[in-house]
């Protein structure tokens, strides 16, 4: 089957569309012929910039916001939502919209914590409770995680429980949705650069430390990210449910040893 074909007719969610990983994932399933819902918090503009450049790639996308962590997102979400598909159902989800924070053991603080649970975990779950009806048979969700759900990132403990938590999601989903044909998966990005990493990614030091760990050299790009999606998201990642895919370029699998000597 040709690519561009894989998501003709099919219908697509992106939280957090409009801007890094969740606006490469928009364009990419937009290419592949889905009509993508372009979510966002905040920032209309960006959304609108993601769906203007759907469509002059020739594709189809519509805006839908709720600012997740705040009374009622869900709601506003699906009401949204509902009133683009016009009683059509949705095929993929792709719960992508995430923030992160800067802290450690020694400085994390319950609201922060709170806000990071609320935004990375609850809005999730909750959007995919909404979305079980409107979900058609043989759908698909993808939830994005992080390597930092594997690997000890000292300033970043409370992003690391929320993406924890999410990817617990996906074999608890992947039982229940399963005899509909619809699969769960987690994605679990290493560092990409996005506006999320935009500070430590302009320190040329770090950006050389995060090479080093990183078995392909080098830090990932939206679009890494988003084809592994467009993967598990089309006809070929049917037989995958429950999983988490590394998507990092082989971050930290362990030291590189030197050639033994002959
Ligand atoms: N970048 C990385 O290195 C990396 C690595 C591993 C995992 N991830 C994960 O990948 C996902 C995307 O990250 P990114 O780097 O692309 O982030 P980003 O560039 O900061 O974009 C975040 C997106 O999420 C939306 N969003 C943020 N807070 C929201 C809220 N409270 N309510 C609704 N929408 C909200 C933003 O929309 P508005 O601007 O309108 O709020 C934006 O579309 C996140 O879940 C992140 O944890 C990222």
């Amino acid at each position: 089957m040709d690519a561009k074909q894989a998501l003709t007719g099919k219908a697509a969610l992106v939280t957090g569309g409009s801007r890094g990983i969740g606006r490469a994932i928009a364009l990419r399933l937009a290419a592949d012929g889905a009509r993508v819902g372009v979510h966002y918090g905040a920032d209309a503009g960006a959304a609108k910039e993601t769906v203007a450049a759907i469509e002059a790639a020739g594709g189809q996308g519509f805006t839908v916001q709720a600012a997740f962590g705040e009374e009622g997102a869900v709601d506003a979400l699906f009401a949204g939502l509902e009133r683009e598909l016009a009683g059509e159902g949705l095929d993929v989800l792709v719960n992508n919209a995430g923030i992160a924070s800067v802290h450690g053991i020694a400085d994390v603080t319950e609201a922060e914590l709170a806000r990071l649970l609320a935004v990375n975990v609850a809005a999730p779950l909750f959007v995919v409770q909404r979305a079980l009806s409107l979900l058609n048979d043989g759908g698909r969700i993808v939830n994005m995680g992080s390597v930092a759900s594997r690997m000890a990132v000292s300033n970043q403990i409370g992003y690391t429980v929320t993406k924890a938590a999410l990817e617990a999601l996906a074999p608890t989903l992947a039982n229940d949705l399963g005899r509909r044909g619809i699969t769960v998966n987690t994605v679990a990005p290493g560092v990409v650069r996005t506006d999320m990493t935009a500070h430590y990614l302009a320190v040329p030091e770090l950006v050389a430390g995060l090479e080093s760990v990183a078995a392909l050299g080098r830090v990932g790009e939206p679009e890494d990210v988003a084809d592994i999606v467009a993967f598990l998201v089309g006809p070929q990642g049917r037989w995958i449910t429950g999983q988490t895919l590394d998507a990092s370029g082989g971050t930290w699998l362990g030291p590189l040893m030197p050639a033994p000597s002959e």
